[in-house]
């Protein structure tokens, strides 16, 4: 089991617990956490699943892939990009993982 943390622009946060191998996209929508629409389905098209990872787990995520770094630098007009910034559909939850924190942006892409 792995818990994830979702906190929203306002401060207030869920933390949603699945097993391991799941998106953190997957368990924010399974889960109805607000603002992770993943219209795309998890395919990295949409964007819509985007948050900034914590600055205390940055590094044991990750930075993105290279079609991943491609699409947000394509919605760098649309959201504000961050070092921390992933697509939380490339984020597969492991065993190092577990407590991760993430937090919502205040606007995501429209499509
Ligand atoms: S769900 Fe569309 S890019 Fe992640």
């Amino acid at each position: 089991m792995a818990r994830v943390t979702y906190v929203q622009p306002d401060g207030s946060a869920r933390t949603c617990t699945n097993f391991e191998g799941m998106a953190v996209m997957h368990l924010a929508v399974g889960n109805l956490v607000d603002g992770i629409d993943a219209l795309c389905g998890g395919v990295r098209q949409c964007g819509t699943c985007h948050v900034y990872v914590d600055d205390a787990w940055a590094a044991r995520v990750g930075g993105p892939g290279e079609d991943e770094a491609a699409m947000l630098e394509a919605l760098g007009d649309r959201i504000e990009v961050r070092p921390t910034s992933r697509l939380s559909c490339q984020i597969h939850i492991t065993e190092e993982l577990d407590g991760l924190v993430v937090h919502v942006p205040d606007n995501q892409p429209g499509v």
